[in-house]
């Protein structure tokens, strides 16, 4: 496995693949590796005759300066974790690498996002999406995948992703995977690193409540429903929900029946203490 640190010799490498024909699947990562991650890497390993990670915590995604602070990092292993699972290139660039400008002047580019970008996570993390959208525009430009894989507990991010890439007319196919979870129903992220005992005790409630909430709706409403997992998540102590919606899978804008739509899914953010858990899960979803 290549450990690449610079942006040049990593289109030197690529381009040397390119040439030869090669198919390229690309899983971009901020490090602090899980098997969620992993689950990527052996997909992109198995369907691209080279499989590229990146590792890189972007400064330009954060609207928080304490999350990036206390974002976990763990090179050694996620290196470690990255040879085992087959990964050919691993690109773990300095912030001066992919920003060369510096973070303050650096040129701004408005990304065109959608609707999708403006609920959820683009309404309580300002600025966040465009910050993904920068910097994933610009791993691909060095990477140049044929695919390239997100995980589906993001679920507003890959939507928001298909949208950057059609609008700046990027030819990348964005496959999305599915949530990987610990036994007792927790989404794998990187964040959970960050939990206490006590709080990992009762974080996987928040997974618990969406999977009872499946069978609230059978014969609830939708706001009904939606209250009932605020409700119930917001009354164990030390949770805390953010926000919980109700949305059109492809859209992400919110429905207000359960009949509005084909695919519907639940995302929800929670306050576990002062780390920030997403989740979601799907109500209906078209065979
Ligand atoms: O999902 C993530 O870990 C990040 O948002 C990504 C896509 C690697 C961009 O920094």
């Amino acid at each position: 496995m290549l450990i690449i640190r610079s942006a040049a010799e990593l289109e030197t490498q690529i381009s040397r693949e390119l040439a030869n024909g090669r198919s390229i699947g690309f899983v971009p990562t901020m490090g602090a590796l899980h098997a969620g991650h992993i689950s990527l890497v052996d997909r992109a390993v198995a369907e691209n005759d080279l499989c590229v990670v990146s590792v890189f915590v972007n400064p330009t995604q954060f609207n928080n300066p304490d999350d990036l602070a206390t974002y976990p990092r763990d090179e050694e292993s996620d290196f470690k974790l990255l040879a085992k699972a087959g990964a050919d290139i691993v690109f773990a660039p300095t912030v001066e690498e992919v920003y060369p400008a510096g973070l303050e002047n650096r040129e701004r580019h408005e990304f065109a996002l959608g609707a999708a970008a403006e609920v959820m996570e683009g309404k309580h993390r300002p600025g966040h999406f465009q910050g993904v959208a920068e910097v994933v525009s610009r791993l691909f430009a060095l990477v140049r995948p044929t695919r390239a894989y997100f995980g589906e507990k993001d679920f507003q991010q890959i939507a928001v992703i298909r949208n950057m890439v059609k609008s700046e007319g990027i030819n990348v196919d964005i496959v999305a995977c599915p949530i990987k979870r610990a036994d007792d129903g927790l989404a794998l992220s990187s964040r959970n690193a960050l939990l206490t005992p006590e709080q990992r005790r009762i974080a996987p409630e928040i997974h618990r409540t969406l999977r009872e909430s499946l069978r609230y709706m059978e014969t609830h409403s939708l706001e009904e429903t939606r209250d009932w997992v605020c409700r119930t998540i917001d009354a164990i102590a030390g949770l805390r929900t953010e926000y919980y919606e109700i949305v059109d899978a492809r859209t992400l804008q919110p429905v207000t029946n359960w009949a509005e739509s084909p695919w519907i899914v639940g995302c929800i953010t929670v306050y576990c203490g002062k780390v920030r858990l997403i989740d979601n899960i799907a109500y209906k979803k078209p065979n």
